[in-house]
């Protein structure tokens, strides 16, 4: 059944495999019978080395009155590592107030079980406080500082109990309260403060370190978890490990507010080693595409690609015969 509602699209395929994989979602997204309004952004590393853009105020505003962001990959050997990921990946999640990461994993086999991590994703280690003192003599000292504002730590979490009542009632915050005494403390206090208002909700709390053992040895204790922002980047890298590979892991960096855009993106990055020989999995891709769906109201859509996915997600073939598979599972 297609739907009547077109929706405006800001496609930035990348860099590497990026446009490869992206190119399969908006074909799946088609055959599901969902009309996009598509614009094509060259961003990325290519980008910066044809011309020095990286991401243009005015494109980020351009932006503002899509209904969301269609993201590939990006970054390329040729550019120094950091540039684009902080110039354009951190600064969409940061101006666009993109404050939730979601990543769902989904475990096959003899014990199938899903779970979802909620990464916060404007603040932490991620804000770029600290500085260099004496840089560059024996001397030398450098501190990162990890930004955490009550505002900040308390919408995640906020997000994260919302979304355990619409799933399995049960939410695991994980943090490192033991060592990190002031961050640590003030995440377990607004956890256990929003708690309160979700009585329905089972909570539990593990620190970082123990939370990679039970994600590798016992995932099922988990249905939704709510970290910070650089714990969050290193558990989804291991969720996506653990669950199938990360050329399935979907993300979507979620404005919950509505106020703009929100960005879709497969968890893996652009591999320019496999670019542009048709070797890369698009399911990863093709499964962020069914979480845009969603955010936009298309569940039936995003449901139908997620189940075709599921049945793919084992098919060896190239990028565009695994999307055509997936197509012809709808
Ligand atoms: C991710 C990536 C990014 C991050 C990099 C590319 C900056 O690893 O989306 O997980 O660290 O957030
Ligand atoms: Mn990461």
């Amino acid at each position: 059944m297609g739907s009547a509602k077109s929706y405006r699209i800001a496609v930035v395929g990348g860099d590497g495999i990026g446009p490869e994989v992206i190119a399969e979602g908006l074909k799946v997204i088609k055959a599901a019978g969902i009309t996009l309004d598509t614009s094509d952004y060259d961003l990325g590393g290519a980008r910066y080395v044809k011309d020095g853009t990286v991401l243009p105020d005015d494109v980020l505003d351009e932006w503002r009155s899509f209904d969301a962001i269609y993201l590939g990959a990006v970054g390329t050997p040729a550019v120094p590592p950091g540039l684009i990921e902080r110039g354009l990946l951190l600064k969409m999640r940061f101006e666009l107030d993109l404050y939730v990461n979601l990543r769902p994993f989904k475990k096959a086999g003899e014990h199938p079980h899903d779970f979802v991590v909620i990464r916060e994703n404007t603040e932490g280690a991620y804000a770029g406080e600290g500085g260099f003192l004496r840089k560059g003599t024996p001397h030398e000292i450098a501190t990162q500082g990890s930004v955490n504002t009550r505002m900040g730590a308390e919408r995640a979490i906020r997000f994260g109990f919302e979304l355990a009542m619409r799933r399995n009632k049960h939410l695991t915050l994980v943090h490192k309260t033991n060592v990190l005494t002031f961050s640590g403390d003030l995440w377990e206090r607004a956890f256990n403060e929003v708690a309160l208002e979700y009585p329905e909700v089972t909570t539990a709390y593990n620190h970082v370190d123990a939370a990679c053992i039970y994600f590798v040895q016992d995932p099922q204790r988990y249905d939704v978890v709510v970290t910070d922002n650089l714990f969050g980047d290193i558990l989804t890298d291991l969720g996506g490990a653990v669950s199938g590979g990360i050329g399935l892991a979907a993300s979507a960096n979620l404005n919950p507010t509505r106020n703009g855009p929100s960005m879709f993106e497969p968890v893996h990055g652009s591999a320019p080693d496999i670019a542009g020989q048709q070797k890369a999995n698009p399911i990863a891709a093709i499964l962020s595409g069914a979480m845009m769906l969603d955010f936009l109201g298309e569940s039936a859509a995003a449901e139908r690609i997620t189940a075709a996915c599921d049945a793919c997600s084992e098919m060896i073939g190239s990028t565009s015969e695994i999307g055509d598979a997936v197509s012809a599972h709808l």
